[in-house]
């Protein structure tokens, strides 16, 4: 089994008087995907969150490669090759698939006495088709505007950027959201192409079948606490919909 990259280890976090999450812990290998799932206010985001640095854990911890870590940010958690694509994927509709893989992160051809740089647009168009083109994202026309490209386009565009970026882990928060089946699909290989890369990708999505057909184990989360934690295999539709909601039976 591939090493484990990525852990939280007994994560609790608390807003005030509310406990969003509880004792939560699961780990992630290398080339392995995880789904996180339970419903709503079952504290998936407030995990992901401490995961990529933007909220502090009340208590336990989160550990890279077996080392105990602390963001102060979510730039240091980027830093350390952990992407995480939120629900809006944040890219620009004014700017091209290039500018917006390196947006925020442009390369500068060193100006004047080194100092002024210059966007240097052609090194980013050429490594932006690389990026997407390592997710498998055809990049037909990666001039043009993001803003005229469809819904699953956009999307895929948001990963490849975040491929082109990850290191080590890669955190996709309900990415096929709002996606027609085909759109979704394609997202979806796009996540298996990210895990024949070697990444770990945390999956996070409310469509069970996307899930089921993407993951290679699901971590079930309710009231803030891990309730399940098995490979994908072991569970069925129906099963996984029981474990979510606490309803047996019927
Ligand atoms: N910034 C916050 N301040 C106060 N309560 C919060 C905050 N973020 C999340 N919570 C609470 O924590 C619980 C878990 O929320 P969340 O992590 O968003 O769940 P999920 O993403 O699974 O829907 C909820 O009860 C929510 O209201
Ligand atoms: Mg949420």
């Amino acid at each position: 089994m591939a090493e484990v990259i990525y852990e939280a280890r007994g994560v609790g976090k608390t807003f005030g008087s509310v406990t969003a999450l509880a004792d939560a812990g699961f780990q992630i290998r290398a080339g392995e995907v995880v789904g996180l799932v339970g419903d709503n206010g079952a504290g998936k985001s407030t995990l992901v969150k401490i995961l990529s640095g933007v909220h502090q854990p009340t208590t336990g911890s989160v550990l890279l490669d077996g080392v105990e870590r602390r963001w102060n940010s979510p730039a240091e958690a980027l830093d350390a090759g952990i992407e995480t694509l939120y629900q809006d994927s944040g890219l620009c509709a004014d700017l091209s698939i290039s500018a917006n893989v390196y947006l925020g992160r442009e390369i500068l051809r060193p100006g004047l006495a080194g100092k002024l740089g210059l966007l240097d647009h052609k090194a980013m168009a050429t490594r932006a088709k690389e990026g997407l083109e390592r997710a498998g994202i055809g990049v037909a026309g990666g001039s043009r505007p993001v803003g005229t490209m469809s819904g699953g386009q956009r999307q895929a565009v948001a990963i490849g950027r975040a491929i082109t970026w990850a290191r080590k882990l890669i955190i996709l928060d309900e990415p096929t959201n709002h996606l027609g089946a085909r759109q979704a699909a394609e997202v979806l290989q796009v996540i298996a192409r990210a895990k024949e890369q070697g990444l770990g990708v945390i999956f996070i999505s409310h469509t069970l079948p996307h899930v089921l057909e993407a993951t290679d184990r699901i971590v079930v989360l309710r009231l803030g606490r891990v309730i399940a934690d098995a490979p994908t295999s072991s569970f069925t539709p129906d099963s996984l919909l029981k474990v979510i909601t606490g309803l047996a039976g019927t």
